[in-house]
């Protein structure tokens, strides 16, 4: 759905590190997730991650709806390719604490770039730009869980071994 013939954003694109936007391949573009985004991939890129199940045009609305309404908690970006197919992925949720004096922690999830564009450093802008956001959002930390084969890309973001992960599944 376009608004005023421009996309409906999940939140403001001044949000994202010029940076980030300007050391992308020539015809790339990284921007907050759309509302049309449905129709560009974004959920067979995901696909490459875990699983995804068969998710309706309205369910996903209803999803993309909820997040809107919470933009200040939901940050979710991609980065498209020349023709505006979404070919990566990936959410910072900025969560507020009564710890450090009401402090902001920023978690990144769910990153995922297309098994055909992997190796082209778009799995590093994501994360440079999410944990920018993080950081202005005044996050004190941004944290993530990742499996042991990962490691090394998000040292290779700056990020360290912190704690471990643990889980009860339903
Ligand atoms: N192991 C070691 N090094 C790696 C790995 C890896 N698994 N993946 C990337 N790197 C290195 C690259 O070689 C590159 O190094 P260089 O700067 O020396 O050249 C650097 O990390 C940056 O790599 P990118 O090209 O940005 O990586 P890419 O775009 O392929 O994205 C990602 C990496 C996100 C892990 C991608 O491969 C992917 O989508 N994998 C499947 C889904 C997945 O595992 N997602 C992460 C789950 S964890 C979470 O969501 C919090």
């Amino acid at each position: 759905m376009l608004v005023n013939n421009l996309p409906d954003l999940l939140f403001d694109s001044q949000l994202i590190s010029e940076e980030v936007s300007n050391a992308l391949p020539e015809g790339y573009a990284i921007r907050p997730i759309a509302r049309d985004d449905y129709s560009r991939g974004v959920l067979d890129v995901l696909r490459v991650l875990t699983t995804v199940g068969e998710i309706s045009q309205s369910r996903w609305e209803e999803q993309f709806d909820y997040w809107k309404k919470h933009n200040d908690q939901y940050y979710t970006l991609v980065i498209t390719d020349k023709n505006e197919k979404v070919v990566a992925v990936g959410t910072i949720l900025v969560e507020r604490k009564l710890i450090h004096e009401c402090g902001l922690v920023g978690h990144i999830e769910d990153i995922a770039v297309d098994k055909n564009q992997q190796g082209k450093k778009l799995g590093l802008r994501l994360i440079n730009a999410l944990t920018a956001i993080g950081k202005d959002a005044g996050a004190y930390k941004v944290i993530l869980d990742c499996s042991d084969h990962n490691v090394a890309f998000y040292e290779k973001c700056g990020y360290v071994r912190a704690g471990v992960e643990m889980s009860l599944k339903f």
